[in-house]
């Protein structure tokens, strides 16, 4: 297994290229299912996690085509055309929970469905309770036998009316695409609203499906026939952007995130500004930095979009432990998305965790240790800290990070960070 080795402490100047969003070409790959005729997918990034599921479209008979290129973002084509099994197994669906998301597809375009249950992670059960309710709502027929789920729908989907106790993005991305070839219409209320949702509904509205509502809380959703082939650009990763805008803050320096839109990150900017950053649209992006008063403690709540992102939760966490005063971090969507509190501690910021609530008293300096990433945006808020801290850090189990952030010593050293990846002693 690999380590990142980090020597804290430089402020981190240049421009950083943000790449198209893991959590948005996920489900686009999975939407391939849906169509006979080739998806065409640009701006993809180089994750472990694309990898993961081109393995798993492939088991399935899903010809998957790989166009390299140089720095920016992947092309690839994918044709379900010659799909011949609808069985998606355990040992590629445990590596990766967005799996489950070929459920919807399969059962739609071919009648029938055999997902392994994804299982829980780190950060918590995350069942697929709401997956299967809203697909048994538009007619397939639901076992849960030997950890696998079981879906049949012979005649076809039929639409009909959901509404989501609470918000899934995943659940609300597997139904739409579902009722993409349901017959008759399908209304979604309480949908997840987040970029990569929309960015999914975009993609189908290409290939041919009828969608309204697309960014609100109610899809609505003719179904159609069959879809057609089609071409996407993957949107940028919010994610990716609000993790490099927190390192420009965190180390004192100035970043300009290249191919970005603010739009897809209002709560988060603004509770940035509120914390002392100068966040500036530019010609080709987002220039950001700490204004002079420097780093200011600010309370958090993560919700769904358009609120706080939860996905960035562990990042802000680091960034507060050197604010000055005092913020208090409330996780409202996992059960367990504190693994990041005792390694941050370790490294000496102040953290006091009651239940969902983490209170974060500002200190003067981090220092460098040995750490652990857990999941994957708690590695990334292991690398935040260690870019500030007063010395070296060694993260290890850095394969987590490697799902979610593409190349990321690269872009950091090419800003000024002091950083390098080694096999683990
Ligand atoms: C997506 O996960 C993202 N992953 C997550 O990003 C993100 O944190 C999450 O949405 C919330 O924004 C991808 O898009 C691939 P949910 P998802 O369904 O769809 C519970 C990252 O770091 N729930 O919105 O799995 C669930 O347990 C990852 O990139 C049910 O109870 O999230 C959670 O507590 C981490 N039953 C809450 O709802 C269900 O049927 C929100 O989950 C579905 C979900």
């Amino acid at each position: 297994m690999d380590q990142i080795v980090i020597q804290g402490g430089n402020p981190l100047t240049g421009e950083i290229r943000i790449g198209g969003a893991k959590n948005a070409a996920l489900p686009l790959m999975t939407a391939s299912l849906l169509s006979g005729e080739p998806l065409t997918l640009k701006n993809l990034p180089r994750l472990a996690d694309i990898s993961t599921m081109s393995k798993l479209l492939e088991q399935h008979g899903v010809s998957v085509l790989r166009i390299e290129h140089g720095k920016g973002g992947m092309t690839m084509t994918f044709d379900a055309g010659g799909v011949d099994n609808t069985v998606a197994p355990y040992d590629l669906v445990r590596r990766m929970r967005a799996s489950v998301l070929v459920l919807g597809p399969l059962v739609a375009r071919f009648g029938e469905a055999k997902v392994s249950l994804p299982g829980g992670c780190a950060i918590g059960t995350r069942p697929v309770d709401l997956h299967i309710q809203g697909l048994e709502k538009l007619g397939a027929e639901i076992d849960l036998d030997g950890g696998y789920i079981t879906a049949r729908a012979p005649n076809g989907l039929v639409g009909d009316q959901f509404v989501f106790p609470f918000v899934s993005v995943g659940a609300t991305e597997n139904l739409m695409m579902a009722a993409c070839l349901a017959k008759g219409e399908t209304v979604l209320t309480n949908a997840a609203r987040e970029p990569e949702v929309s960015d999914l509904a975009h993609c189908l509205v290409a290939m041919g499906a009828k969608i309204d509502g697309i960014g609100s809380d109610t899809l609505t959703i003719q179904g159609v026939g069959s879809l057609k082939a089609a071409e996407h650009s993957v949107v940028c990763d919010r994610i990716e952007t609000g993790t490099y805008a927190m390192a420009a803050a965190i180390t004192g320096g100035e970043i300009e995130l290249k191919g970005v839109r603010t739009d897809l990150l209002e709560a988060t900017f603004k509770m940035l500004g509120d914390a002392g950053l100068q966040i500036e649209n530019t010609t080709e992006g987002t220039k950001v930095s700490l204004d002079s008063g420097g780093l200011k403690g600010v309370d958090v709540m993560t919700e769904p979009f358009p609120g706080f992102p939860t996905d960035l939760q562990a990042q802000v966490m680091a960034l507060m432990s050197l604010a000055e005063g005092t913020a208090m971090i409330t996780e409202t969507i996992f059960e367990n998305r504190f693994m990041h509190v005792p390694e941050l501690s370790r490294m000496g910021a102040n953290i006091n965790v009651q239940g969902a609530s983490a209170m974060v008293r500002g200190v003067e300096q981090l220092t460098g240790a040995e750490v652990m990433a857990t999941d994957l945006r708690a590695s990334s808020s292991l690398i935040l800290a260690a870019l500030a801290a007063k010395g070296e850090t060694v993260i290890r189990r850095v394969y987590h990070l490697d799902r979610g952030y593409e190349r990321i010593e690269e872009k950091l050293a090419a800003c000024g960070a002091v950083i390098e990846r080694a096999e683990e002693k």
